[in-house]
């Protein structure tokens, strides 16, 4: 039997998935790494850490399912996506990597706008500039660690500098390079316009590849180190995003996908690129080439989840435990609402100040009801997406869910009857891992197109409605949520001295 493997790397881990030729998932692997919280609003990694817990994860995924090296036909990667890795002349790390939840960059954002001008962003990079972004942290690292922006080299992300590893060749794939706004997405060429308004150059920006096009191959000591075979073909890979689209068979106009992890996104295929001209939309490069995708992005959907059972004291609390707590409550959570912006939001409002809000609360709610006001705050911010998406042109009536919190059916319930939408469950919900490999899968020849693959591995095996009764409760107290936002904003901003 001959394998393909995906490695996605991830905020908290990477995980390695092994997928055989024949289209099932044999199973992953998955090492854990820290991220960094060095100021409020910041948020860090060691690309060194991140490359130690990748050969440790290919090596763990090996024996785990007793698979050698020469049975592995081809290697993909996916990644959490904007991180920057910044690299010396000697391709060595000068600094922690500065992650997408990171807000730092607000200012650099405001003059990035005023320097390039938004029209033009908008037509080279097809994006706002926002403080997740990359683009941002270069400009950042020049205004405030001049010292590091001086010995920078090459600017990459995770997954790109863990292929440079692998492999030797540093490059920058497509779908990636989108979320560093940086590149034309149209012509998929580094953008001058944008980098030449800032006096950067695009030297420091590595060649642009192609989501599953072979791209290097093993390393003899890298080989050595994990038991891989030396020359296994690397294809480029995808964003996580890109990929997890790919790996849920979101690979068609119409198709769209809801992802529940740290951050929760709302994402839909494009078989052309849009002038999406709501600031908080973004529109980024499929792994298909020249196909596309538009996305919303809440920063804090699982993490809001996680934070709440570490505050509330029930962390020896399965997830499963916590949502059965949220189901005895009934919908609408008491007359309970939470704004989930514990670090800022994306999508729909681009406000690194807006923080989290519990907006109700009385002397008789409680654990039960607090945590079942988050599942539907979060619900309340996908709606935000929706509706956006809605407007960019989205016309469809269906999200495949997949992440950690798509195992929750009440959370599908929740989010399908505050969205009007339906829930579709798949046959593997392995997100970006799965596309990873079949990327990989395409770049060695198993596979001759990544649509076709990847529809021909992903199904839809049940489909959870709206429950009309709630439907109609939460349209209402979206109403509710909708004039929050708004009437807090002015408060958050004067919070922010105190922080
Ligand atoms: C997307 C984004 C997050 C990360 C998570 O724009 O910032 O979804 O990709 O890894």
């Amino acid at each position: 039997m001959n394998y393909l493997l995906g490695l996605d790397i991830g905020t908290s881990a990477v995980k390695a998935l092994l997928l055989s030729t024949d289209g099932d998932v044999v199973g992953s692997f998955t090492t854990e790494y820290p991220f960094f919280t060095p100021r409020p609003g910041w948020s860090e990694q060691n690309p060194e850490d991140m490359w130690q817990a990748t050969t440790a994860a290919i090596k763990g995924v090996l024996a785990k399912f007793d698979v050698t090296g020469e049975s592995i036909l081809g290697i993909g990667l996916s990644g959490q996506m904007h991180s920057s890795v910044f690299l010396d002349d000697q391709c060595e790390v000068i600094r922690p990597a500065i992650l997408w939840n990171d807000v730092r960059t607000s200012a650099e954002c405001r003059y990035i706008e005023e320097k390039v001008g938004r029209q033009v962003l908008l037509e080279e990079v097809c994006n706002p500039v926002l403080e997740g972004f990359t683009l941002p942290k270069l400009v950042w690292l020049r205004n405030h660690e001049p010292e590091n922006f001086a010995k920078v080299r090459y600017l990459v992300l995770p997954k790109d500098y863990v292929r440079y590893r692998l492999t030797g060749n540093l490059q920058m794939e497509v779908s990636d390079a989108a979320g560093m706004v940086m590149m034309n997405v149209r012509q998929q060429v580094w953008s001058e316009p944008v980098l030449g308004a800032l006096d950067l150059s695009s030297e420091i920006l590595p060649p642009i590849v192609q989501s599953g096009e072979v791209v290097g191959t093993i390393r003899s000591d890298v080989a050595e180190a994990t038991g891989l075979k030396e020359g296994t073909p690397v294809v480029g890979g995808g964003a996580d995003n890109a990929c997890g689209a790919i790996g849920s068979g979101v690979v068609k106009p119409g198709r769209g996908m809801v992802s529940l992890g740290t951050s929760g996104v709302l994402l839909a295929h494009l078989a052309e690129p849009k002038l999406i001209t709501h600031g908080t939309v973004h529109m980024f490069n499929s792994c298909i080439p020249n196909q596309f995708y538009m996305m919303g992005v809440v920063l804090s959907a699982g993490l809001s989840l996680s934070w709440v059972r570490k505050q509330l004291g029930l962390e020896s609390e399965s997830y499963d435990e916590l949502t059965k707590r949220a189901a005895a409550v009934p919908p609408g959570s008491r007359g309970l609402v939470y704004l989930p912006y514990l670090t800022g939001e994306r999508t729909p409002h681009g406000d690194a100040n807006a923080r989290g809000t519990f907006v109700g609360l009385s002397a008789t709610h409680g654990p039960d009801e607090i945590i079942r006001s988050v599942l539907e705050g979060i619900a309340f911010a996908l709606c935000d997406s929706v509706e956006l998406l809605r407007s960019a042109g989205w016309e469809g009536t269906a999200l495949r869910a997949l992440g950690g919190g798509a195992k929750s059916d009440l959370w599908k319930e929740i989010i399908a009857s505050a969205t009007g939408l339906s829930l579709e469950e798949i046959n593997v919900d392995e997100g970006p891992g799965l596309g990873a490999a079949i990327l990989a899968g395409v770049g060695a020849g198993v596979y001759k197109d990544i649509g076709e693959a990847s529809d021909s591995i992903i199904s839809v095996t049940r489909v959870v409605e709206p429950n009309p009764a709630w439907r109609e409760t939460y349209q209402e107290l979206y109403g509710v949520y909708k004039d929050l936002y708004p009437a807090l904003k002015g408060s958050f901003d004067r919070l922010v001295a105190f922080s």
